[in-house]
C-alpha cells in the first residue's frame, strides 16, 4: 500500500522502494503460475510503473465507487448522478450497495420497483412517482432506492415538495435516494438539499473491455499489433461504451476489418464530440516554430520540454508541465504561438471559449465549465488553450458573480488537475486581469510578448514571404526590417498582403517599394493605442513576465516613443 501511495506523488522510488519493488518481482518470477517475462520482472522500476498503470486503468469508476460509498455512510440522502450511462452506473451503485451490504432497488415509470442489488427486499408497488416517494417514506431498514428518469418529473411541484421533505426526513433513517438522470438542471428549490456526481467516462480497462467483446463476434476480422490496440483504446478515451462501440463497429463495417488505420477514424469521431461541447473547439494545429519569427526565449523554453509529455519523461521522474501565459501587444504572435506549441508538442489543441460558457441560466456556466475540462482531460495529454481569458472575465456585465464563480472553477480546475492537460492562457489586458491568476506556480512562466526587435522583424518578414512562396533573398529584408520598426507581427504581414494586392492588380511581381509603401500607409498599434502598449511595458518592468525575447527588449523599448514623434 505504502509502494502505491509514492508511486503516485510521481516522484522517482527510493532505494527501499526499489528493493521492495525488487523482491516483488522476484516472487512473480518464482511463480510457476506467473508467465511474466524474466526480463520485465528483473526491472525493478518497471514493476512499479506496471502497479501505477494498473491503478490509474480503474481509478475513474473506483473513484465515483468510493465516493458514492463515503456519501451513502454520510447518509446523504438525496443524491443526483448525471450520466449518459445509464447501466454502468448502475453497475457501479449495485457494486458499492453490495459490498456494503446495502439494500438497492430501482424504480422507473415503466417498471415500478425493481430489485437492483444481491440482497433480497419485499417490492412495494408504485406506479407513479409521487407513491414511489411514499413507498421510500414507508421502507424499512438500511437500503439505497435509485430513482430513474425522475428528471421528468421534479419539476411538478408536489414531487418536488416530496422530495425536499424527504430528504430532510431520511436523515433519521439509514435510507438514501439516488436519482439518475442526464440532465444537469437541478430545479433551484432542490439543490440545497442535493449532491451532484458525475458517472466518468469508461476508463482505459473498460474501453479494453468493449473492443474485447467486438473482437468475439463472430466473423469479425481484427488485424491490430499490440501497438495499434493500445492507441485505439487511448484514442476512444473521453467516449461512453455506446459510443465506443458504435465508432468500433464503424471503422469494422467502412472496410471489413479493424486494424491500425482505423485509429484515425476513431480520433476523428471523437473530435466531432467535443465539437458538439460547445465550449470546446479542435483545432489541427500544423504550425511550427519555423512559422513564428522571433521568439526565441519562449520557444528555447518550449524545445527543452518537447518530451515533456512522454513516457520517458514520467519514467525520468519529471512531473508534467503545468502551462503559461502568453502576455501581450495585440497581434505580437500569442494565438499563433499557442498553436505552435501543439504543432511542436504533437498535441491536440482544445479552445476554451470562455465567452460561451456563460450560459442563460443560474449554475450553468459553471457546469458547462465542468464538462467542457472534463472533456478535456480525457483526450489528455493535450494543450487546452485559454484566448483571451479576460474577455471572457470581463464578461456578463452585472453578473459578475457568474463571471466570478467560471473563473474560480478554471483557477480551481488548474491547481487540481491530475491529467496532463498544458494550458496556455492569453491576455492583451492585464488591467482585467484578476491577481491570483498570475499568482506564482499557476503557470510554469508568464512570457511578455513586446514590439518585434529588427532581427526578430527580419525574421518575420522571412515567415510571411516564404508563405506566400517568395524568395526572401528577392527582397530587401533589411531595410523593411527597420521601416518596420513598432510594428507587430500581425502588422508585417498585412503590409505584405497589401503588398501583394498592389503588384497582383498591376499584374507584375510585388517588390519592397510595395512593401515599404505599405507599411507607410499603415498606423501601427503601437502609436494608435499609444497608452495600451506602455502599461504593458510597465507591467513587465515590474518583474512579473518573462521577455519572451532574447535580451533585447531595451531595444524593443526604444521603438516605440521615436515612432510616436515621427508619425504625429
Ligand atoms: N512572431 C510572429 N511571426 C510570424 N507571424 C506573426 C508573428 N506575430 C504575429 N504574426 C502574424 O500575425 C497574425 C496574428 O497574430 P496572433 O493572432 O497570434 O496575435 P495575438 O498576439 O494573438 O493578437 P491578439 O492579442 O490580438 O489576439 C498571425 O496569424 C501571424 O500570421
Ligand atoms: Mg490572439
Amino acid at each position: 500500500m505504502r509502494l502505491l501511495r509514492k508511486e503516485r506523488s510521481q516522484r522517482q522510488p527510493s532505494l527501499r522502494e526499489i528493493k521492495k519493488a525488487n523482491r516483488t518481482s522476484w516472487v512473480m518470477q518464482n511463480d510457476p503460475q506467473e508467465k511474466t517475462p524474466i526480463k520485465k520482472a528483473l526491472r525493478p522500476w518497471r514493476a512499479l510503473r506496471e502497479i501505477k498503470k494498473d491503478i490509474s486503468l480503474h481509478m475513474y469508476t473506483t473513484d465515483f465507487e468510493n465516493t458514492l460509498d463515503t456519501y451513502l455512510r454520510a447518509r446523504f440522502t438525496l443524491i443526483v448522478v448525471i450520466t449518459t450511462e445509464e447501466e454502468r452506473a448502475l453497475q457501479s451503485i449495485q457494486s458499492v450497495c453490495d459490498s456494503s451490504r446495502r439494500a438497492c432497488l430501482s424504480w422507473d415509470l415503466a417498471e415500478g420497483f425493481q430489485i437492483l442489488g444481491s440482497k433480497a427486499f419485499s417490492l412495494p408497488n408504485a406506479p407513479d412517482p409521487l407513491t414511489a416517494l411514499e413507498q421510500v417514506d414507508k421502507g424499512e431498514g438500511e437500503a439505497v432506492y435509485v430513482l430513474k428518469d425522475f428528471h421528468e418529473t421534479w419539476s411538478n411541484p408536489q414531487i418536488k415538495r416530496k422530495l425536499r421533505s424527504l430528504a430532510q426526513r431520511l436523515k433519521f433513517t439509514r435510507k438514501s435516494i439516488l436519482i439518475t438522470t442526464t440532465s444537469t438542471k437541478i430545479p433551484d428549490e432542490l439543490r440545497d438539499e442535493v449532491v451532484i456526481m458525475e458517472y466518468p467516462a469508461p476508463g482505459i480497462a473498460e474501453l479494453e473491455e468493449v473492443l474485447k467483446r467486438i473482437s468475439q463476434t463472430p466473423g469479425i476480422k481484427i488485424n491490430l499489433t499490440q501497438l495499434g490496440r493500445e492507441k485505439l483504446v487511448q484514442a476512444a478515451l473521453g467516449l461512453s461504451t455506446a459510443q465506443a462501440q458504435r465508432v468500433f463497429a464503424k471503422a469494422i463495417v467502412s472496410d471489413g476489418i479493424l486494424d491500425d488505420r482505423d485509429i484515425d477514424l476513431v480520433t476523428e469521431e471523437k473530435k466531432q464530440i467535443i465539437r458538439e461541447s460547445e465550449a470546446l473547439e479542435y483545432f489541427s494545429a500544423t504550425e511550427t516554430p519555423d512559422d513564428v519569427g522571433g521568439l526565441e526565449v519562449l520557444k528555447e523554453w518550449l524545445r527543452l520540454r518537447e518530451r515533456a509529455f512522454t513516457h520517458q519523461a514520467r519514467q525520468y521522474g519529471l512531473p508534467a508541465p503545468k502551462g503559461i501565459a502568453l502576455i501581450g501587444i495585440p497581434g505580437t504572435g500569442k494565438s499563433l504561438t499557442a498553436k505552435m506549441i501543439a504543432g511542436l508538442w504533437k498535441l491536440p489543441l482544445l479552445r476554451l471559449d470562455t465567452g460561451a460558457l456563460f450560459g442563460s441560466l443560474v449554475g450553468e456556466s459553471e457546469e458547462r465549465v465542468r464538462r467542457a475540462l472534463k472533456i478535456a482531460e480525457t483526450v489528455a495529454p493535450c494543450i487546452i488553450w485559454i484566448d483571451e481569458i479576460e474577455k471572457g472575465l470581463a464578461h456578463g456585465g452585472l453578473d459578475s458573480g457568474t463571471s466570478q464563480r467560471v473563473f474560480g472553477a478554471i483557477l480551481t480546475w488548474m491547481q487540481e488537475k491530475t491529467a496532463p492537460c498544458f494550458v496556455v492562457a492569453t491576455a492583451n489586458d492585464i488591467s482585467q486581469l484578476p491577481a491570483e491568476l498570475l499568482r506564482k506556480g499557476r503557470f510554469d512562466e508568464i512570457f511578455f510578448l513586446d514590439l518585434p526587435t529588427s532581427i526578430e522583424r527580419r525574421e518575420i518578414f522571412t515567415v510571411h514571404l516564404l508563405k506566400r512562396r517568395r524568395l526572401p533573398q528577392d527582397f530587401e529584408i533589411e531595410r523593411l526590417a527597420q521601416e518596420s520598426e513598432g510594428y507587430v507581427g500581425a502588422e508585417i504581414e498585412q503590409a505584405v498582403i497589401d503588398a501583394m494586392y498592389v503588384g497582383f492588380n498591376h499584374e507584375r511581381e510585388f517588390t519592397t517599394e510595395d512593401i515599404s509603401a505599405a507599411l507607410q500607409r499603415l498606423v501601427p498599434l503601437s502609436v494608435s493605442q499609444r497608452e495600451i502598449v506602455q502599461a504593458l511595458r510597465q507591467w513587465l518592468r515590474q518583474g512579473r513576465a518573462q521577455s519572451a525575447s532574447f535580451e533585447e527588449s531595451h531595444e524593443a523599448e526604444g521603438q516605440f516613443v521615436p515612432l510616436q514623434i515621427q508619425k504625429s
